[in-house]
């Protein structure tokens, strides 16, 4: 497993090295304009292709986008079926360009619920470019904290049940190996779209630390420029880890 950096280092971190990302306001960004809610998924996919580049050319190494919450499967059922579509189709699409850029795939999220040639599909992208050394595009499918927290409980408890684990020796890093995000880093830097202040149900484990920044610009609206400028944002921030400035600012000598 892949250790984590120390606090040393996140704090004096320039670029993060683990961006997430709650991509919204595609409903509002088509309803705005009269159009289709779908309409802003499309567009979406654009911007999804777009930051993955950005991300990759900052020196990211990984990003994780939230593109399907188990809370979207109660959509209306067009609505559904077009977001799955259009994720796999764009995920197809995507491979060449993602191998010849390096980019790996990485799925996390109850996949089972997905329908299974969906499924298949995209676990053959995951599987052809689990190669790459470059970026690393982690894509929330069906994903949710609260589904990826019980889970890791039950994973647990049975490990518990077994005698493979003793609850004694549970500490944060034994519950971070039950975790769909196992071996990676947590996120450095968690940006929303679409203006409202909340974290949806995402990585709530992960982001115990991580800087937020919120703007209003709708997803699809979210530029090259807007993703520098969140980069910039997260460079002027101190991150303390529950230390005092002063502690951060001597330690970073
Ligand atoms: C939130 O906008 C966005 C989603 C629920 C889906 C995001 C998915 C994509 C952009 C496609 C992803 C594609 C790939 C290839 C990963 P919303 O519909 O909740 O917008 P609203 O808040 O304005 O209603």
């Amino acid at each position: 497993m892949e250790s984590r950096a120390s606090h040393k280092t996140e704090a004096s971190l320039s670029v993060p090295r683990h961006v997430a990302i709650i991509m919204d306001g595609n409903g509002r960004w088509a309803q705005a304009r009269g159009l289709e809610r779908s309409a802003g998924h499309v567009r979406g996919v654009d911007t999804v292709r777009l930051i993955t580049e950005c991300a990759s050319e900052a020196g990211v190494e990984y990003l994780t986008l939230y593109a399907f919450s188990t809370e979207n499967w109660n959509r209306p059922q067009a609505e559904v079926d077009t977001l799955m579509h259009l994720i796999v189709m764009a995920i197809e699409r995507e491979t060449p360009d993602l191998i010849k850029n390096n980019v790996r795939l990485k799925v996390i999220g109850d996949t089972e619920r997905m329908p299974a040639e969906a499924r298949e599909r995209l676990m053959r992208c995951v599987d052809e470019t689990s190669h790459d050394t470059g970026l690393t595009l982690v894509l929330a499918l069906s994903y949710s904290a609260r589904w990826e927290l019980t889970r890791a409980m039950r994973l647990m408890g049975s490990d518990v049940e077994s005698g493979k684990l003793d609850p004694e020796g549970i500490t944060d890093a034994t519950v971070e190996k039950y975790l769909a995000t196992t071996g990676m880093p947590d996120p450095d830097l968690l940006i929303r779209t679409g203006g409202d202040m909340r974290v949806s149900n995402f990585l709530l484990w992960q982001i115990a630390y991580s800087e937020i920044y919120v703007t209003q610009k709708y997803w699809p609206d979210f530029s090259k420029d807007d993703f520098m400028d969140a980069l910039a944002d997260f460079k002027r921030r101190q991150r303390r880890f529950g230390l005092t400035g002063e502690q951060v600012s001597s330690s970073d000598k």
